[in-house]
């Protein structure tokens, strides 16, 4: 087991160290995370440790991504925790760059994706995807990964970054896992961590209502509206929630539709708030 964690800080430094392993002829995979470590960016970091050379995690709390009334300031850190974490994970590198370092005074350049990110998550975080794919194509060209690996739970985001790669041509491979949920469903996310004792429980309601979905599909539903419709109502039971969306899309291109067709995969998706603590769930089906 690793003693000890390499951690790098100073962009010069990254590109040394990654310009080396390449030149030696090793994969590098990549994990991007904004820290508050949970399992399920551990089983993106053993999916990269199974499939590369040396594993690059990097953890910077990206304020591109937040909007002025998100909660940026409030967002959970507990840096010893995740190095311990990380060290336990056999992680090599941690990349831990600071924010002046990455958007100096003068900073000026964004990327912005913009058809899928106008919808869904867009339409209730306008601002988000573009602090996303900015920080992401800097991460991006600081470590020049072969694979870099994201969370199913954040299927838009990973939606997102794939059109990016692809418009920017870059030669690195997404690798989307699997949702990593607690023992009684709810998706693993470092903002369960606001959820107040009574809020945990109502939580459940976001993959309970996947799971309605999920069955009528499987029982030969095909009208999107009334599935839905029944996701809404189990949603709407709850006092605590607030429904943002529920949607269906086709899981390659992203697109919402309307009627469900065999032969094809789908996210049924939802965002909630709970209290106050805004919650994003969804569920990959093939039929
Ligand atoms: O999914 C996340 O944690 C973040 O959006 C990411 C990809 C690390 C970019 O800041």
């Amino acid at each position: 087991m690793h003693q000890e964690l390499i951690t790098i800080s100073s962009i010069d430094e990254i590109h040394s160290l990654t310009n080396k392993i390449r030149k030696e002829g090793k994969s590098i995979g990549f994990v991007p995370t904004m820290g508050f470590l949970h399992d399920g960016h551990i089983s993106l970091i053993k999916e990269a440790k199974k499939n590369n050379d040396v594993t690059i995690v990097s953890i910077f709390v990206n304020p591109t991504q937040f909007s002025p009334t998100e909660d940026l300031a409030s967002y959970p850190r507990d840096l010893e925790k995740d190095k311990s974490l990380l060290i336990n994970a056999e992680v090599d590198y941690l990349f831990f760059p600071n924010t002046e370092d990455f958007y100096p005074n003068d900073f000026q350049t964004f990327v912005e994706v913009n058809k899928i990110s106008k919808i869904l998550e867009g339409e209730f975080r306008p601002t988000h995807f573009k602090g996303v794919t900015t920080v992401v194509a800097m991460l991006f060209n600081c470590i020049n990964p072969d694979n870099a690996y994201f969370g199913q739970k954040d299927a838009q985001q990973a939606a997102v970054i794939n059109q990016m790669v692809k418009d920017l041509k870059y030669d690195i491979k997404i690798n989307v896992s699997p949702i990593v949920r607690e023992n009684d469903g709810l998706a693993m996310s470092s903002r369960n961590v606001y959820l107040n004792e009574k809020e945990r429980k109502d939580a459940l309601v976001l993959s309970r209502s996947l799971s309605i979905a999920d069955e009528l599909i499987k029982n030969g539903e095909k009208n999107t509206t009334n599935i839905l419709n029944e996701m809404k109502k189990k949603i709407n039971s709850v006092e605590s929630s607030d429904l943002n969306y529920v949607s269906i899309v086709e899981a390659d291109s992203f697109t919402i539709i309307d009627t469900i067709e065999k032969g094809r995969s789908y996210y049924i998706l939802v965002a909630c708030k709970i209290g106050k603590t805004r919650l994003i769930d969804n569920k990959f089906v093939s039929i």
